[in-house]
């Protein structure tokens, strides 16, 4: 067997258009998770029993379940008993396709459960005087939330929501699984074009972890610039 890199040369596009699919699934997801992930946190601190249970339910059991299964669910599952996320082809063959935009759905429910748990963590991190004291000063419920907790609060949680960018980045390689064109499918794609195995897993292991080198390094950034604050 001959290792040979140049054979590679002709297939950048292809590594390229990969990326971006990853890096555009990866932010829709977190984007999308955050929202889900908010709505989860809100619901588990109402007053409304029923709210707090669907929300339990909903962190539970997405957090005890594997992703690839929630995927194959959406995708496989669901469809048979009349739940399918529909393609969009305006959006594009890879964009528009099923497998894509169900991958985004899956995917965001997924995070969506975690960025809960880790939007609770924030919460919980500041000092339950600050709401007396917010109170006691005039400030309503409302008004000590966003003048004072949640500001403190986001400087615990934009770490672990860069974090959660970076595992979707690395996660999000099981779609590649049910066709979804990501760096993972396009070694497949490689691989069976040109017969080489070693040349494109190599070359996705450089491009995921330049990905996740490059997001490292802008979280200790953040990380530094929050804590001249803390
Ligand atoms: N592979 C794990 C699973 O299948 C990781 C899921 C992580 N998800 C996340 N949003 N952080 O359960």
């Amino acid at each position: 067997v001959t290792i040979d890199f140049t054979k590679m040369i002709k297939w950048i596009p292809t590594f390229i258009d990969g990326t971006i699919v990853t890096i555009v699934l990866a932010l829709m997801t977190v984007i999308l998770g955050c929202i889900l992930g908010l709505l989860a946190i809100l619901m588990k601190r109402s007053h409304i029993k029923v709210l707090n249970a669907i929300s339990t339910a909903y962190t539970q059991v997405i957090r005890g379940t594997p992703m690839l299964l929630q995927l194959y669910i959406w995708l496989y599952g669901f469809p048979m008993i009349g739940i399918s996320i529909p393609s969009i082809p305006m959006l594009g063959s890879i964009y528009g396709s099923r497998e894509f935009l169900t991958a985004v759905v899956a995917l965001a429910i997924n995070s969506g459960a975690y960025i809960c748990e880790l939007l609770r963590g924030g919460l919980d991190s500041i000092d339950k005087g600050q709401m007396e004291a917010g109170r006691s000063l005039g400030f309503s419920n409302l008004e000590t939330m966003r003048y004072i907790i949640v500001p403190q609060a986001i400087r615990v949680v934009l770490p672990g929501l860069c974090n959660e960018f970076i595992m979707m980045i690395k996660e999000s390689s099981i779609v590649s699984v049910v066709g979804v064109f990501d760096i993972m499918y396009t070694s497949n794609i490689v691989k069976a074009s040109t017969y080489s195995v070693f040349e494109p897993l190599i070359i996705i292991a450089i491009i995921y972890f330049a990905l996740t080198s490059v997001l490292t390094t802008i979280m200790s950034l953040i990380e530094r610039k929050l804590k001249v604050y803390a």
